[in-house]
């Protein structure tokens, strides 16, 4: 007999065990008539803005706005260079480009997370910000890039897209910059039914300006100071994140143990997970393993019935859309290696002990 497929995502299997809470609230919100903003969105904000030990957090349709509303109302625009890395979900870099910035690359650390020593070889007099990207749920190494930040004078925005809930040195994910974005897309560890995100900040102008420009521009009923967008986040998501928020401690404990399982199954003669740091507590928003024969190792583990993913399998510097500015192969080779060694395993939270085991026994067993 065959065994079941192991999908790389289960968003069925999570909405399976919420089913009973979640519809009744999702009710609640259909009856009551209140689609757009409202007490339920005001309450979700203020339970972020406590789970960040931020200030304010300002709910938003997606983790792409809050990246361009943080850059505008941060003062960044066209003549200003943020330093970013390659190895990124795209918008980190289309938003910089939407603000009429330019993205800088620096290339990153064995653990894919930017490194230090490289933005610090990109800055330049035009350079406004540094956006280092928390991938796969841990923390970039912040001191020395606050330290190059208060050194330089810049700001940092972190893109906390893949990082709700993670900490370095016990400071969160949206506390430790000016203004820490965050998504909530169905395939975070906290997911909308839908698109959502919000910015983290402790900066009350940065609140103001990302509160208007999601209201078209509006700072009351009739007066629009500057012209903006439609971004707010849907009562109905708010709701539903509200819920899931609850969770979030439970969904982020199964993932740690998920990983802690991989590393304690997986043969690192063959396979290089990067090691957690004693400073760091990561969540876990992808589990992702590096080897040389990665194409190979993916289809062994399809044929197995085993769903994985490549975040991502082309850095942004080589894509179509960044001919512009001018990039080639080489430029970034810690990027461009990983790119191709890079394989993440399915993590979330609905996976059991058995099928992590089959998991890492066929990964294993590919090697021998
Ligand atoms: C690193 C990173 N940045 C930005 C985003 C954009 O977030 P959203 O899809 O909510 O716009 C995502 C996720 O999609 C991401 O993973």
């Amino acid at each position: 007999m065959s065994e079941q497929p192991i999908p790389y995502v289960n968003i069925a299997a999570q909405y399976a065990e919420e089913r009973e809470q979640l519809l009744p609230i999702i009710e609640g919100v259909l009856a009551s008539g209140g689609y757009v903003g409202g007490d339920i969105i005001e309450k979700l904000e203020a339970k972020l803005a406590a789970l960040c030990q931020v200030k304010h957090a300002v709910a938003l349709n997606s983790g792409t706005d809050a990246l361009i509303f943080s850059m505008r109302a941060l003062g960044i625009g066209p003549g200003d260079e943020v330093i970013t890395p390659p190895n990124s979900f795209v918008a980190s870099t289309s938003t910089i480009v939407h603000v009429g910035a330019t993205p800088v690359f620096a290339d990153v650390l064995p653990d894919q997370n930017i490194d230090p020593e490289r933005i610090a070889a990109a800055i330049t007099p035009r350079t406004k910000a540094i956006m280092p990207v928390h991938l796969t749920g841990r923390i970039a190494d912040m001191d020395p890039i606050l330290d190059l930040a208060r050194q330089h004078g810049l700001f940092v925005i972190e893109d906390a897209a893949q990082s709700i809930g993670s900490t370095y040195r016990e400071r969160p994910a949206g506390n430790l910059s000016d203004a820490g974005c965050f998504s909530l897309h169905p395939l975070k560890n906290l997911n909308a039914a839908g698109d959502g995100g919000f910015i983290a900040t402790n900066n009350d102008s940065v609140a103001a300006v990302a509160r208007s420009l999601r209201n078209h521009g509006m700072v009351d009923r009739n007066t629009v100071e500057r012209f903006g967008f439609v971004s707010r986040m849907d009562t109905l998501q708010a709701a539903i994140i509200d819920y899931r928020l609850g969770r979030l401690d439970e969904i982020t404990q199964r993932r740690r143990e998920n990983a802690a399982l991989y590393r304690s199954l997986l043969d690192p003669r063959h396979v290089f997970i990067p090691p957690d740091r004693q400073i760091e507590f990561n969540t876990y928003h992808t589990f992702v393993i590096q080897t040389d024969r990665r194409d190979a190792l993916q289809r062994h583990l399809a044929d197995q019935g085993i769903g994985t993913a490549i975040h991502y399998p082309i850095p942004i510097h080589l894509q179509p859309a960044a001919a512009a500015l001018g990039h080639k192969r080489g430029d970034f080779p810690v990027t461009e290696r990983q790119a191709e060694r890079i394989l993440t395993l399915p993590v979330n939270p609905s996976l059991t002990v058995a099928q992590i085991e089959r998991i890492a026994g066929a990964v294993n067993r590919f090697f021998v």
